[in-house]
């Protein structure tokens, strides 16, 4: 699935209340809107000092509503029919005031009257609150954003860093993509609360010498987008990532590693810490024996170097034989004979679970299939044995995973 279609069908509103991370809002919708959702914009009096009706409206497609006492509503009730028409009404920027308003129950202007009149079943409430960091660490603050979170309404942040007023702190607005991921993951099924998932992704790189290495093809594509999908699903996240260039996603631990022994030293002790462990790595078999420590020339010598190599430690058949392991989920990336390449490793490894792939035709690409392989049965995701991006299979072998987990629970 792209990121243009991930809120497909999604109506959400957007209320923007006084503060200068308005001008981050103008990002949001448009973010928002190439992600498939329809956004209608409300904003306070006080959010129009910031920004003007006229931008988020040319943003949205949709004219600004900014007063309950608009007549172009037939029954002049926007506040009814603004969130009976929504998917979850996004506060971003939620300001310190506003925030005090809503936990009052206040309902003198559009917004507010908005916010008390939805229906708390159908329409939930998402909060982006963006004030200095005074404001927002004095007690008065976390008191009202305690009680939000009481009452039902899913506070998004804040992010930390430089503020507008020169100061340094907790309070800034998320960054527009932050927003956006945390809308998408809101959406998820939560499948896997309660649960804590420790993943591996990437390659290895193992040092020949200090410029040299043995690496392979894994971009980490896949570990990272189950690492993003367990995280939709509400299980607490680590990732232990070998050397990729990815971005972390939201609310992901992570942890960088190099080498597999470094992968192994990192997961070993976490492993206990965890009821899920996902093998995504493609860590390298073998390693030089000995690392040179500066580089090996080539000037003047006649024969060409050579290298002993030795084995580098299984993490997963280690995790797997852990006295009380986590549930193993094993990867298998071959070039072919997948099926009878997966059951060889299930019963090597001694794990419930292996997920077959064809290496080449999953390391560096977006989309993959795959081969869910346990001791009595296999099925392909997705099911008709086509392929699809690697977030769409992340979710659905999330889902799968979790009826798994729950099948052991209850056997
Ligand atoms: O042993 P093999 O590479 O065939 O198995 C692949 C699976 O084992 C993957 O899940 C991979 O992450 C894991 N593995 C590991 N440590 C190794 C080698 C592979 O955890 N040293």
């Amino acid at each position: 699935m792209s990121e243009r279609s991930e809120l497909q069908g999604k109506h959400i509103v957007l209320g923007l209340t006084g503060g200068i991370a308005c001008y981050k809002s103008a990002e949001f919708v448009r973010l928002l809107t190439k992600a498939g959702a329809t956004v209608q914009v409300v904003m306070t009096e006080a959010a129009e000092a910031f920004i003007t009706p006229v931008t988020m409206q040319a943003l949205s497609g949709r004219p600004v509503v900014t007063s309950q006492w608009d007549a172009r509503e037939p029954n002049n009730m926007a506040h009814i029919n603004l969130s009976r028409e929504a998917d979850a009404i996004v506060l971003a920027p939620a300001s310190a005031d506003f925030i005090a308003r809503l936990v009052q129950g206040r309902a003198d202007e559009l917004l507010s009257l908005m916010c008390l009149a939805r229906p708390r079943e159908t329409c939930p409430l998402l909060v982006a609150p963006a004030m200095n960091r005074e404001m927002w660490s004095h007690p008065a603050t976390q008191r009202n954003v305690a009680q939000l979170a009481q009452d039902g309404a899913l506070i998004l942040g804040p992010g930390c860093g430089d503020q507008a007023c020169g100061e340094v702190g907790d309070g800034r607005m998320l960054e527009p993509e932050e927003l956006l991921a945390d809308l998408i993951a809101f959406f998820q099924p939560k499948v896997l609360r309660g649960h804590r998932l420790l993943i591996t992704a990437g390659p290895t790189f193992e040092p020949i010498d200090p410029v040299r290495g043995i690496t392979n093809h894994s971009s980490g594509k896949m570990g990272f987008a189950l690492a993003r999908a367990a995280r939709e699903a509400g299980a607490d996240v680590t990732l232990v990532a070998g050397p990729v260039h990815l971005p972390t996603p939201r609310g992901v631990q992570r942890r960088n590693v190099t080498t597999a022994q470094q992968m192994y030293d990192t997961v070993l002790p976490l492993a206990a810490e965890h009821d899920v462990f996902i093998a995504t790595a493609a860590v390298a078999d073998w390693r030089p024996a000995t690392s040179a420590e500066h580089k090996i020339k080539k000037e003047g010598k006649k024969t060409v170097p050579s290298f002993e190599l030795t084995e580098n430690p299984d993490i997963l058949a280690a995790v797997a034989a852990l006295p009380a392991p986590p549930y193993c989920v094993g990867f298998a990336a071959e070039s072919e004979h997948l099926l009878e390449h997966a059951r060889a490793k299930l019963a090597r490894k001694k794990i419930p679970l292996i997920v077959g792939n064809l290496g080449p035709a999953t390391f560096g690409r977006d989309d993959n299939a795959l081969l869910l392989v346990d001791a009595s049965d296999h099925q392909a995701l997705p099911p008709d044995g086509s392929r699809a991006d690697k977030l769409t299979l992340a979710r659905s072998l999330m889902q799968e995973l979790a009826q798994r987990l729950q099948a052991v629970k209850t056997a």
